[in-house]
């Protein structure tokens, strides 16, 4: 049943955690390959939770999830991701496990540093980056790994606007030159300008698809007005 067109697969996924009732029910949603995605949806609705089934870091009670392979994950917040002293290393450090020469090691890294325009932070260390900067390193860890898929859990809600911007268009442009999926976790809807495409999840199942705008316009309607 694989379609060779989409890059992420989710088929009436189920999931709860113990004692804690079902989150996700009967979940299903699909992401073209190539394309930039985003999930919307309220606080506990079960977003981070879908990412981390995605990702493999949480197991279904039932229902399928096919995606293409190798996977990378950004998470809201950089410094409980990035491990290294200085930006090169932390890249490198996730290509350990693939046993490359270090030539090979050497230029996975540039390449992905050149790709989210850190060529000259390599040898920076990670604690004199701005919070932009460091997401951009989680980033071009996932693209040094060579990853099809990269998955984003709301990695622009610690960001001030200007960094915001730069992230969103960041991803938006790798998606666009080398062919990744990306699927990004939001509730900020201005960055619905920079995608393909939008899912509303609500009581643990996709009620809404499709075009960003329209999505965007349907939860404008839905906020509360201020007082
Ligand atoms: N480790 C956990 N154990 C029990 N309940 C959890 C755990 N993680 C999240 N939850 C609950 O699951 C629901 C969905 O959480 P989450 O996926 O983090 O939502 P979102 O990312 O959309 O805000 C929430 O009600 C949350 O309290
Ligand atoms: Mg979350």
């Amino acid at each position: 049943m694989t379609d060779l067109t989409l890059a992420i697969q989710v088929h009436n996924l189920c999931f709860g955690f113990p004692k804690g009732g079902a989150i996700l029910q009967s979940c299903s949603l699909e992401v073209p390959k190539g394309e930039f995605w985003m999930l919307l949806g309220t606080n506990g609705s079960g977003k981070s939770t879908l990412l981390r089934l995605l990702a493999g870091l949480l197991t279904a009670e039932a229902g399928e999830i096919e995606i293409l392979p190798p996977v990378g994950f950004v998470f809201q917040n950089p410094d409980h991701q990035l491990v290294m002293p200085t930006v090169g290393a932390d890249v490198a450090f996730g290509l350990v496990q693939e046993k490359l020469s270090t030539l090979e090691t050497r230029q996975r890294v540039e390449e992905a540093l050149s790709a989210v325009n850190l060529m000259a932070f390599q040898r920076r260390p990670i604690y004199a980056l701005s919070g932009g900067q460091k997401q951009r390193v989680a980033i071009a860890g996932a693209i040094a790994r060579h990853c099809e898929v990269l998955l984003l859990d709301e990695p622009t809600a610690l960001l001030d606007p200007d960094s915001q911007l730069d992230l969103v268009t960041q991803v938006q442009k790798l998606v666009a030159s080398r062919g990744l999926t990306a699927l990004w976790v939001t509730h900020r809807l201005e960055e619905l300008d920079y995608c393909d495409g939008a899912f509303l999840l609500e009581n643990g199942q996709v009620v809404d698809k499709g075009d960003p705008q329209r999505l965007r316009e349907r939860l404008m309607q839905m906020e509360v007005p201020e007082l």
